[in-house]
């Protein structure tokens, strides 16, 4: 029997090899004059962004880098990255990254539009305005905020991870381009593509799941089960990073339409307790390995 269901496909998907060099032609045609770069030191320092800036400039699109992004994204870094940019005449934002940098975006864009303080806009569909057009451009297989509504922002103040859901934080555009994947080192791949397997599971198996998520989480279980031991084993199998990125990208369309499950709110749970005792930069990977355990301990539990 075939039920009722709603589905939002809110994000255009660009996905190859190279197609990063397609963002200044991209980006104009958003109607992007001066964009905001969002990033992290570490990328910040590689050709990537280079290739990103290359053809911006091409195009005649300005642009300024921030690349203060840490992981866990915290309320007052978007709150300060805000206050630093706000009078710049800013009409594109371009996330470049892991799952951090694209949900600081999509944080920053909030406040383009909003002002005030994050905490305002925690919840589900509260937020009044659009923000400013947002391409994510993917270098880790794990998230899948590319294609998502969802910012995950850590707030200093009650010490928790919280969540803006709203499809007016959704990304006009996903880059997505396996080859920005290859330099990725072994425990990201690996701890990052765990992230994404969880994702799917628990958008399979969850009570709202529906017909269209089914055949997606199926689809990316499959995709993941088979590549990830691959990309592992050699970061430079261009087809092993090519079928992870597609496979966390289609995870995340399918929990972005249904919900997660046991283990991400249990994983969850923990690491808002850990917050207070953790550095910044281990808690960045207790994500993905408390998904590891807990998945496991509900596979073993009758
Ligand atoms: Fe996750």
């Amino acid at each position: 029997m075939l039920w009722d269901f709603h589905f939002n496909l809110p994000t255009s998907i660009e996905f190859g090899n190279g197609k990063v060099k397609n963002i200044g032609k991209r980006a104009k045609e958003l109607g992007g004059k001066k964009a905001l770069i969002i990033t992290d030191k570490g990328l910040a320092q590689t050709g990537i962004l280079e290739k990103i800036t290359q053809s911006l400039d091409q195009e005649g699109v300005n642009y300024i880098v921030y690349d203060e992004i840490s992981p866990n994204p915290k309320d007052v870094d978007c709150e300060s990255a805000y206050q630093q940019f706000k009078n710049e005449n800013i009409n594109l934002l371009i996330g470049l990254g892991g799952g951090s940098s694209m949900d600081t975006a999509k944080a920053i864009g909030t406040l383009f539009t909003h002002g005030g303080e994050l905490r305002e806009r925690y919840g589900v569909n509260l937020l009044e305005r659009e923000i400013p057009p947002l391409i994510c451009i993917p270098t880790t297989s794990g998230t899948g905020s590319e294609v998502t509504r969802g910012s995950v922002i850590t707030d200093t103040v009650t010490k928790q991870k919280e969540a803006i859901l709203d499809l007016k934080i959704a990304p006009k555009l996903a880059l997505v381009d396996p080859e920005l994947t290859l330099t990725l080192p072994k425990s990201i791949t690996a701890a990052t593509g765990m992230d994404a397997l969880t994702h799917a599971i628990e958008a399979y198996t969850c009570k709202v799941a529906q017909p269209l998520s089914d055949a997606l989480g199926l689809y990316a279980i499959e995709l993941i089960a088979k590549y990830l031991p691959l990309a592992v084993e050699n970061g430079h199998d261009l087809e092993a990073r090519k079928n992870m990125l597609l496979g966390s990208l289609v995870a995340g369309i399918a929990f972005d339409n249904t919900d997660l499950g046991a283990v991400h709110a249990m994983a969850n749970h923990l690491e808002d307790s850990m917050i207070l005792h953790m550095e910044w930069r281990i808690l960045s990977f207790f994500h993905m390995y408390l998904n590891l355990i807990f998945l496991q301990i509900q596979k073993s539990t009758p």
